[in-house]
């Protein structure tokens, strides 16, 4: 069977006041006009992941402007081992809650066991030719669906981090700051190889692949941690060079105001594998199909590590590809054995799915099944 969602709930999410939607296994076509609720529908399936979900927006602004009941977002997913209730929403601290099955989750990380997620989305346009932050957040997203912990570590990190500058600043006590500089290298290695690791295998999927894909092929790398820095080969080798160069870069980093190097300063390098030209010279739609060829590539991956396909989020991106690359888009999408949610203005961009996709239409913050 193919694991699917057959009905989402959402309350007091963003213009949704109140909605359901019972579904197939089919694909999702969500069409409707500007601002009728088809992102934030995307959206409200993506915090089903770890992270803070498509839009990276802290969890207060999921909440629906005038409503007093808190946000939540419910899913049933159905798996080979039969259906599995998941939810999410607001607690009064800002964050927010998992519960599996009725009961609380031991961790946000637990939804993982049943569905992962991935979504490309208009805002990631520019991403090769945008800022680093942007491309290393990518990749971490890429990493968080294969290593679902990834989330929660780069969090631990950056946390340890503000701790680090904050005691610099205030010319705190070296042993405090030994002892976070420590918690940094150990969280900071724990980034790097998941981060390698990952990239390590898809670009072995990636070439495998070459010859079956109408997208082309990104050849990926990570640039360095340090300058001048020769990569140690093991976890605990790594972890001992963080905390040596944190060390030393201490006036530095004071003068500074910040860390200045480490995993959170790394930028993803991605070249176009059959022009051998940096992703960012490329066209709007060469970068588009760069992407897209990206994203289907690892959805493979994570199926063939985790026997987890994930859903796919695919927001506007029918609208910018022509036909041919649409059709291709279509048969990758049924290649890959999983619910796919494709949004759009248009109907008209969806013909080509005909009776492989289930149509609804969006207005206002309520979904109808269409036709
Ligand atoms: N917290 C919130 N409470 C209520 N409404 C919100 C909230 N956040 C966003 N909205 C509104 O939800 C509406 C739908 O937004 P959404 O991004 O889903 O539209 P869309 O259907 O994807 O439109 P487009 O075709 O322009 O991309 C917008 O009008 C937006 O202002
Ligand atoms: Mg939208």
């Amino acid at each position: 069977m193919i694991r699917h969602i057959s009905r989402l709930r959402l309350t007091a999410f963003r213009n949704y006041a109140s909605a359901a939607l019972d579904l197939d296994a089919r694909h999702v076509v969500l069409t409707g006009p500007n601002g009728s609720g088809k992102t934030n529908l995307l959206e409200a399936i993506s915090v089903l992941s770890p992270g803070r979900g498509l839009r990276g927006a802290s969890f207060d602004t999921l909440q629906a402007q005038g409503s007093d009941l808190p946000w939540a977002v419910a899913a049933t997913i159905e798996t080979d081992d039969g259906p599995a209730d998941i939810g999410t929403g607001a607690l009064p601290d800002g964050g927010r809650r998992v519960r599996i099955n009725g009961a609380n989750a031991r961790s946000i990380e637990a939804m993982s066991d049943y569905l992962r997620v991935l979504w490309l989305t208009p805002a990631m346009d520019g991403l090769f030719s945008g800022p680093a932050g942007d491309r290393r957040r990518f990749l971490d997203r890429l990493v968080t669906t294969l290593i679902p912990g990834h989330s929660a570590t780069v969090s631990d990190f950056e946390k340890a981090m503000r701790q680090r500058n904050k005691l610099l600043e205030e010319d705190g006590d070296p042993r405090w700051l030994a002892a976070i500089e420590a918690q940094m290298a150990e969280l900071g290695a724990s980034i790097h190889l998941n981060r390698t690791d990952s990239l390590t295998h898809l670009q072995a999927l990636i070439a495998q692949s070459l010859d079956d894909t109408s997208f082309p092929a990104a050849r990926l790398s990570l640039t360095p941690l340090f300058e001048d820095l020769v990569e140690p080969a093991t976890s605990a080798e790594l972890e001992a060079v963080l905390a040596q160069r944190w060390h030393g870069l201490r006036p530095l980093d004071r003068a500074a105001g910040r860390t200045t190097s480490g995993p959170h300063r790394v930028d993803l390098d991605v070249i176009h594998a059959q022009k051998s030209m940096p992703a960012a010279l490329g066209s709007t739609g060469e970068q588009k199909a760069l992407l897209i060829g990206l994203i289907l590539a690892h959805a493979r991956l994570v199926r063939l590590r985790t026997g987890i396909v994930p859903f796919l989020l695919l927001d506007e991106i029918a609208a910018h590809l022509d036909p041919d690359r649409r059709r291709a888009l279509f048969a990758a999408l049924d290649g890959l054995e999983t619910q796919c949610f494709l949004t759009g203005t248009d109907p008209v961009l969806f013909e080509a799915l005909e009776g492989r996709a289930q149509q609804i239409g969006v207005r206002e913050g309520r979904l109808a099944h269409r036709g």
